[in-house]
């Protein structure tokens, strides 16, 4: 049998093995994408393995999340999308004989020491904790080559029993993959293609080369064109009449029966003919070369959902995933991921609108309340504005737009439950120069009472209400330190 990720198996293994001596197991799980995923791929995985599964999801996971789980009872507890960072406080409770802890997670662990891979955890609290399954344990990279659902899919197979086949959830897992927005120059690399190729082999995924706008199995043409600002060509982006007039004047049939065509719908020439009328145009009116070349990458298609969904595109069902989960309503996406397709997904789609809509108007409030600039990260604070379970993905989303310097950090501030909600967001070249944001946060926050953690290019905390002068100001100075 082929292994996913050969680096992790014996990890994978060992954690396989464990829950299989447990008689049910409860499942914790992160709010977002790759959250929901990672839960559906171990459920799923757990369920065809014959062991009964209870699954709940949290904001964050803390000191006190973690006790409410333990007074929960359960002998046997699978964290997945988080619990490395907190493994101090998880080890504590197993050594307590609380619970039993596996943990399929890609966030920087709680203590570097963990991170050699021969490490043994039967010191500093880390008693007899040898289920971990993190690709920052052996070399690989949690930002961009394996994600939670990437850990959970390894270990997912292998829990596969003697005669099953779990490659089917290869593609659960390219969606929180994407969904963590790993996949560098839009195409996924490293571990994250081991997977791929698996879900291919399955029958579940194909991958291809297509124009990389947002929204091509169910946007109406004229409004994938026009909402695409990724690449903004003058005279189609945020142009709703140039972007119709731009199509009409190529010749297609826009609407079918009434109804407007999408990406989808189109014949394999029509594609060819609006994709290469569509650089023609961005050459013509000086968008820069490295921007036209961004408009065509990689594509991964879900070949089992149906066209013409949102599920059938591993980034628009991403997106669909977190309208829920950032939500409080995890349960509803979970529902979709373990193939729900009715009640469910009516449901998700009208948390998308709503989620749709909080984006725009987010980015619309960072435009009107402007970024402040201190030396080497830059700041806004979206207070009420903004809830702090998206104010992260407009902050990344920022990034990108006029007006944000693209060479600095970016730090987002919102307020949570009468604290302050911290996310930040850097790019590949910043990290490239050194940037780490997981320790940023961490240290950052730690300095002003608060905890944080997460990744080199994306990271958050949550900081005591009143300390962000004091946060932006040791965050500044550990940004300029990594920069040397
Ligand atoms: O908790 P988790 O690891 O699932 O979340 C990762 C977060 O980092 C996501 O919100 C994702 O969008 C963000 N990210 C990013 N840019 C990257 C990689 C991750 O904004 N290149
Ligand atoms: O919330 P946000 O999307 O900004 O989170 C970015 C990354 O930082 C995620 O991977 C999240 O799990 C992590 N994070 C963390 N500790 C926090 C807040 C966020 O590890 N207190
Ligand atoms: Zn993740």
């Amino acid at each position: 049998m082929s292994v996913p990720v050969p680096a992790l198996a014996d990890r994978a293994t060992a954690s396989a093995d464990r829950l299989r001596s447990a008689d049910r197991v409860l499942l914790a799980s992160h709010i977002d994408a790759d959250g929901l995923t990672s839960a559906a791929v171990a459920a799923s995985a757990l369920a065809r393995a014959g062991i009964p599964v209870e699954t709940v999801f949290k904001k964050q996971l803390d000191a006190d999340e973690i006790d409410s789980i333990a007074a929960r009872n359960q002998e046997t507890v699978l964290f997945t999308d988080f619990g490395s960072g907190q493994l101090d406080v998880i080890s504590k409770h197993v050594a307590a004989g609380d619970f039993e802890a596996v943990v399929a997670d890609h966030h920087q662990p709680a203590d570097p020491e963990d991170c050699h891979p021969d490490a043994v955890y039967d010191t500093d609290g880390y008693a007899d904790f040898d289920y971990h399954c993190n690709p920052l344990l052996v070399g690989i990279d949690g930002a961009s080559e394996l994600s939670g659902a990437g850990a959970a899919y390894a270990l997912a197979r292998a829990l596969e029993p003697e005669d099953g086949d779990n490659r089917d959830l290869a593609a659960l897992a390219v969606v929180g993959a994407v969904g963590d927005m790993q996949a560098v120059g839009g195409e996924l690399v490293g571990a994250n293609s081991g997977i791929v190729e698996e879900g291919v082999t399955a029958d579940v995924l194909r991958e291809g080369t297509d124009l990389s706008l947002y929204g091509k199995q169910t946007r109406p043409l004229p409004k994938l064109l026009e909402y695409a600002t990724e690449v903004p060509i003058p005279g189609i982006s945020n142009d709703q009449a140039g972007a119709t007039r731009f199509l009409e004047e190529l010749g297609l049939d826009l609407k079918r029966e009434g109804e407007w065509r999408t990406w989808a719908d189109l014949t394999g020439d029509e594609c060819q003919t609006v994709a290469s009328a569509l650089v023609q145009r961005a050459v013509k009116r000086g968008v820069p070369a490295g921007k036209i070349e961004s408009l065509v990458g990689t594509t991964y298609t879900l070949t089992a959902e149906p066209t013409g969904t949102e599920l059938r595109d591993a980034s628009e069902f991403s997106t669909l995933l977190n309208a829920t989960a950032r939500y409080e309503r995890a349960d509803v996406g979970l529902a979709v991921c373990l193939g729900d397709r009715k009640a469910p997904l009516e449901q998700a789609r009208k948390l998308l609108a709503n989620h749709r809509r909080n984006l725009s108007q987010g980015l619309d409030l960072v435009k009107e309340r402007g970024i402040t600039h201190a030396e080497h990260v830059q700041y806004f604070d979206a207070g009420d504005a903004i809830r702090e379970t998206i104010v992260g993905i407009v902050a990344g989303m920022a990034l990108g737009t006029d007006g944000v310097d693209a060479d600095k950090p970016i730090i987002a501030f919102a307020d949570a439950d009468g604290e302050t909600k911290v996310s930040a967001r850097a790019t590949g070249p910043l990290v490239g120069r050194g940037v780490d944001l997981s320790v940023v946060m961490s240290e950052a926050a730690r300095s002003v009472g608060g905890d944080g953690g997460g990744h080199d290019i994306a990271a958050g905390a949550t900081v005591p209400a009143g300390e962000e002068t004091a946060f932006i100001d040791a965050a500044d100075d550990i940004v300029a330190e990594q920069l040397g």
